[in-house]
């Protein structure tokens, strides 16, 4: 049968008490509503109309950046007058002949498994997602009969205290076939303690029709929706630790997993140890034997075999080959590109400039815009002047070149293959190959008699 999910994502928010709708913060760097859709993929679903009310436009325009969201449709929902009308809003867009799986968006951690165990027990009635809670206040609690089959569900404002001791909640999340869910929900009413037309109502519905209501068991932590911040940061971090413990299995040696942060994918390759509190975004890859030091922050970066990051550097966008030794306190910055073998040390900043194989920079440097060969030294205090106000011009820096400390490169500038630059010049013209260049005051002077100023007074 087709599977068509409903995922909602309408209700305000309002304990978030911010101006992005709730959905689209992220756990793991994926707004939830991503990994909801993305575990209805894995599931094999695939249509999912997503149903929004305020914050519905950058929903939309998130939506749209996203690739394979052409399975995606939106549903509006505006006031927001409960679950079921929530429901209502999407159900024209399901065809009768189709299984309707409803999943909240600010259920971030439900797993594709569960998903289809719902899919295949809602193929002859009704089948809800339950869980077993110890505080189960604010939950709607499932009813069961004297046979333990389930006869509806009792909101926590609606529940008397027998109903409020039961333990087995409703998760929210629900499957049935369209063609009967279009008809319960039909029947919905809104006499409650909250006025709102309730989607957990359809149970009692189906019951009632004699239709087989079926549970799925999840745990609390699968199915534990986000409702204010400090949720989810408690769901981030289980997030962070299941994760870390799969990597782990892997072969991934995180000194501690407690600290450590990946808002992304990342391949490794074997024997790769990663320090406490990193913090690695986007697409990272790491080859055999990658060192990466304690408080590095590492956004879609590439290193290859043997390469140590030490302490505290910052690498974006930015790709390194084997062997190189970067840090500590080192800024990689978009499309800096190391060969093997090269050092960039402390405090050295590069951005757009690749670095020829056994290169180095290891002190204090800004290197931006430019080509620099292979067995270059660039000694502490190089500066690439890139940026003339208006334009970015290119420094480029032939093989074997020795650059003495405290060297501006006014670009365009070449350095030719083996020159040395004489430490603290301002180089404003092409270098010739080999040699040695200085531009610096013609000579020291020393006046024997000059004393220092005096304070006045
Ligand atoms: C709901 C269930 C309750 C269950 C609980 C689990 C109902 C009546 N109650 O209660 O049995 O234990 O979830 O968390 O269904 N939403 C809309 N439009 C609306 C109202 C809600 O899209 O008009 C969305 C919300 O954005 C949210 C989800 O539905 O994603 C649940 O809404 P919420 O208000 O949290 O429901 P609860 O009262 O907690
Ligand atoms: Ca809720």
């Amino acid at each position: 049968m087709n599977v068509h999910a409903i995922i909602l994502a309408a209700g305000e928010g309002k304990r978030m008490k911010s101006a992005r709708p709730k959905v689209l913060h992220a756990v793991g760097g994926v707004p939830m509503l991503g990994r909801v859709l993305a575990a209805t993929r894995a599931a094999g679903i695939r249509k999912s109309h997503v149903v929004l009310g305020v914050g519905a436009e950058a929903v939309r325009a998130w939506l749209e950046n996203q690739s394979g969201q052409d399975g995606v449709d939106i549903a509006v929902q505006q006031p927001p007058l409960g679950t079921a009308h929530a429901v209502a809003q999407a159900l024209p867009q399901v065809p009768d002949s189709a299984l309707a799986l409803v999943l909240y968006g600010d259920v971030p951690l439900i797993r594709p498994e569960t998903l289809r165990a719902l899919a295949s027990a809602a193929r002859e009635g009704l089948a809800l997602v339950t869980t077993e809670l110890s505080t189960p206040a604010g939950y709607g609690r499932i009813l069961r009969g004297a046979d333990g089959g389930v006869t509806g569900i009792v909101e926590d404002k609606d529940a008397s205290p027998s109903e409020r001791a039961i333990r087995e909640v409703n998760t929210g999340l629900l499957a049935a076939p369209a063609r009967r869910l279009k008809r319960w929900i039909k029947h919905v009413g809104n006499r409650n303690a909250q006025g709102e037309y309730y989607l957990t109502d359809v149970v009692a519905l189906a019951a009632a029709d004699g239709v087989a209501i079926k549970t799925v068991t999840a745990t609390p932590e699968e199915v534990e929706g986000v409702n204010d911040r400090a949720q989810l940061a408690r769901l981030e971090r289980r997030f962070q630790i299941a994760q870390a413990e799969a990597l782990m299995r892997e072969g991934l040696s995180l000194a501690d997993p407690a600290r450590f942060d990946l808002r992304g994918t990342l391949s490794f390759g074997r024997d790769v140890f990663i320090d406490v509190g990193c913090v690695l975004e986007g697409a990272i890859e790491l080859g055999d034997d990658v060192y990466i030091g304690p408080h590095c922050v590492l956004r879609e970066v590439k290193l290859g075999a043997g390469t140590r990051v030490e302490a505290c550097s910052v690498l974006e966008s930015a790709v390194a080959g084997r062997d190189c030794r970067i840090g500590p306190f080192a800024r990689l910055r978009p499309a800096a590109t190391l060969a093997d073998e090269v050092h960039v040390g402390n405090f050295v900043e590069v951005k757009k400039v690749r670095l020829g194989r056994g290169s180095k920079a290891n002190h204090l440097a800004y290197l931006g815009d430019g080509e620099v060969g292979a067995g270059v030294n660039l000694g502490a205090g190089t500066i690439f002047c890139n940026y003339d106000g208006a334009n970015k011009h290119l420094t480029v820096i032939e093989d074997e070149a020795f650059i003495g400390s405290d060297t501006q490169l006014v670009a365009p500038v070449r350095v030719g293959r083996g020159a040395t630059i004489g430490a603290g010049s301002t180089i404003t013209k092409d270098v010739p190959p080999g040699g040695l260049t200085l531009c610096r005051a013609r000579e020291q002077k020393t006046y024997p008699h000059w004393k220092r100023p005096r304070k006045q007074g």
